[in-house]
């Protein structure tokens, strides 16, 4: 199969539209991270998601729809802190997961009787949502486990002839997935931190939210993509505190002896240390917002030009930095599992 990968423009949505109304799987580029979408509705377009991608088969998908979507049609209940955060954040990076009502297909949820709903901000997926008009389910556009993309280039890298076309609409401004919050209970409880930050809900809502604890081994989560080994780069990586800088270093210089090649990933203010003594920086930048831009862009380009990532947590926390720092720890855990 050859894969198009093509500017959004009128004609390119309207083909998008025939193929996804078909049954295809076709990727298309959100503010957050490219997704590969296909219809909510059509068991084997939904399917073949999950065989594309090799995605664990109970790893449920998100629905995405366009503002002005009617979503009585998917979900069954609408509380009212859906409807202010809906009214303070959406369009944008903020998932809900409601209760369902079984309309879309089984294979969505994995069985689940709730439904994650996202709308997405970037206006190529809102031009695109807007003509098919049904919800899309769209997982991140990367192979399952690999680091999630921010490019058309990426998506062609995980997908050349395996889908049909690619959506281009530039980089993705966000850089990491959609916070992921369930609505679906008594108290609204984080599933995935992100760039619409917890500090942000609870602002809006007035009270504080539950946050899920990491699970432990065996046990029935509500979030089962949680669990999987994500985002990871294909070379090894080693990950350090950031007081930890000395040992880094260390680490660099002894895997350097060996001949391996390494590259550091670290935000902007430790460039110089480690350039000074020889070392490749691929450098986050500086503020939260352009660390989430960059690192998975930065962990592509370090699996393909270097044997060894050696990543420093950067000195920030809280805010976008917990989604930050959740993805760049699960980039650099060796077990399957994430916890
Ligand atoms: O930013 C994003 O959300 C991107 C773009 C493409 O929109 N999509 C994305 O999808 O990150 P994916 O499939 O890589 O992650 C979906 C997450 C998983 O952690 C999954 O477990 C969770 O959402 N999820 C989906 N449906 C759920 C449900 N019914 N209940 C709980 N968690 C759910
Ligand atoms: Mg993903």
């Amino acid at each position: 199969m050859v894969t198009s990968v093509l500017p959004i423009t009128k004609e390119n949505i309207e083909r998008a539209k025939e193929l996804v109304t078909a049954g295809e799987v076709v990727a298309i580029p959100t503010e957050t991270v490219y997704g590969l979408g296909g219809s909510a509705f059509d068991d084997n377009a939904v399917k073949r998601i999950f065989e594309v991608k090799g995605r664990p088969n109970d790893n449920p998908l998100i629905a995405h729809v366009h503002a002005d979507y009617d979503l009585s049609k998917i979900i069954d209940y609408d509380p009212p802190c859906a409807k202010l955060l809906r009214k303070k954040f959406l369009p944008g990076p903020l998932t809900l997961v409601y209760p369902s009502t079984g309309k879309v297909s089984p294979y969505v949820s994995c069985g689940l009787n709730t439904l994650a709903v996202r709308v997405p901000a970037h206006v190529g997926a809102q031009a695109f949502l807007k003509a098919v008009d049904i919800p899309v389910v769209a997982p991140s556009a990367n192979l399952s486990r690999h680091v999630s993309p921010t490019s058309a280039a990426h998506v062609y890298d995980d997908f050349a002839g395996k889908i049909p076309l690619i959506l281009d609409g530039g980089e993705a401004v966000g850089g990491i997935e959609s916070t992921v919050l369930d609505v679906s209970g008594e108290i609204p409880m984080l599933l995935r931190p992100g760039l619409v930050t917890k500090e942000e809900i609870e602002r809006a809502l007035g009270y504080e939210i539950a946050t899920m604890s990491e699970p432990k081994q065996g046990e029935r989560v509500k979030s089962p993509g949680v669990l999987y080994k994500h985002y990871s780069p294909r070379c090894p990586t080693k990950l350090f505190k950031a007081e930890e800088k000395a040992t880094a270093l260390q680490a660099c210089l002894t895997e350097k002896e060996k001949g391996v090649t390494v590259a550091v990933l670290a935000e902007e203010g430790a460039r110089k240390y480690f350039e000074e003594r020889g070392f490749a920086v691929l450098s986050l930048g500086s503020t939260p917002q352009e660390m989430a831009a960059s690192l998975y862009a930065r962990l592509r380009e370090a699996e393909q030009s270097f044997q060894l990532l050696v990543a420093i947590e950067p000195n920030e926390q809280g805010g976008v930095m917990t989604g930050v720092m959740n993805r760049l720890r699960k980039a650099c855990t060796s077990s399957d599992v994430a916890h």
